[in-house]
């Protein structure tokens, strides 16, 4: 007898995938998986959610102009929004420079070859070879709530995708494209790119895709207070 509700299933399935098969994924599947995730929560029923769906000659135009932007300029791209303090604190930064080393090892990149890691982060702006692409934007004069709405949307994608065995990547990465897609994309100037996605059927043959990653124990991030 299956014990545990099937999301649990989902939940714990679903991982950041980063080596995709060309396997092409139908558009009616993608038009479904949002048309369940368009269910997420948002306050007020605001939905904050827009999205850039990018297949074909569309995705082939957006990785090349993304990766020669970076080849160009990778020191001078700078995300829509800040996504960490700097420096960044314990016990964050643990957990980030761990997981950034799991992640090098897996994809056999030492800390000190820079060339390994641009080709790396390159594999982002590819989608990691993903045959879909998607690019999220938020109109940008709302407020951080909204944020919590968006992740509540990201995350309802994400299972849905999976739940049809796709697996993807979020990628906030991509708001450092913010030109670029816009220039791509025709995304307004009023939006602003939060964050993008790869999504396909995971190569899982690649050693970064099989990491297992430590997620903290129930009492390090819950408190359950009764009297
Ligand atoms: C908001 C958000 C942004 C992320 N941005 C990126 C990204 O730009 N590139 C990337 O490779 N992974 C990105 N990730 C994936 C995380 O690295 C991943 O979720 C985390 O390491 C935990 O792994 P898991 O998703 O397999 O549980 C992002 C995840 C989230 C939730």
């Amino acid at each position: 007898m299956h014990t545990t509700p099937y999301i649990d299933d989902l939940i714990l399935e679903r991982r950041s995938k980063r080596g995709f098969t060309d396997q092409p994924v139908p558009l009616d599947m993608v038009k479904d998986i949002l048309s369940a995730a368009k269910y997420a929560p948002s306050s007020s029923n605001t939905q904050p959610w827009r999205c850039y769906v990018v297949t074909g000659e569309a995705r082939k135009r957006v990785t090349t102009a993304a990766v020669e932007e970076f080849r160009a300029n990778h020191d001078k791209l700078a995300p829509e929004y800040p996504f960490f303090p700097q420096p960044l604190h314990d016990p964050f930064a643990t957990r980030f420079n761990t997981f950034r080393g799991q992640l090098g090892d897996a994809q056999g990149v030492h800390r000190s070859d820079k060339t390994g890691r641009m080709r790396d982060v390159e594999r982002q702006f590819l989608f990691f070879d993903a045959p879909v692409g998607i690019i999220f934007t938020m109109d940008r004069q709302l407020e951080w709530a909204s944020l919590l709405c968006y992740g509540c949307f990201l995350q309802s994608v994400m299972l849905a995708a999976k739940g049809r065995g796709l697996d993807t990547c979020p990628q906030q990465i991509w708001s450092l494209q913010h030109h670029v897609l816009r220039a791509e994309l025709g995304i307004p100037a009023g939006e602003m790119v939060i964050a993008g996605m790869s999504m396909g059927w995971a190569d899982n043959s690649l050693p970064e895709n099989r990491m297992t990653l430590q997620k903290l124990e129930l009492e390090h991030f819950a408190s359950f207070i009764q009297q």
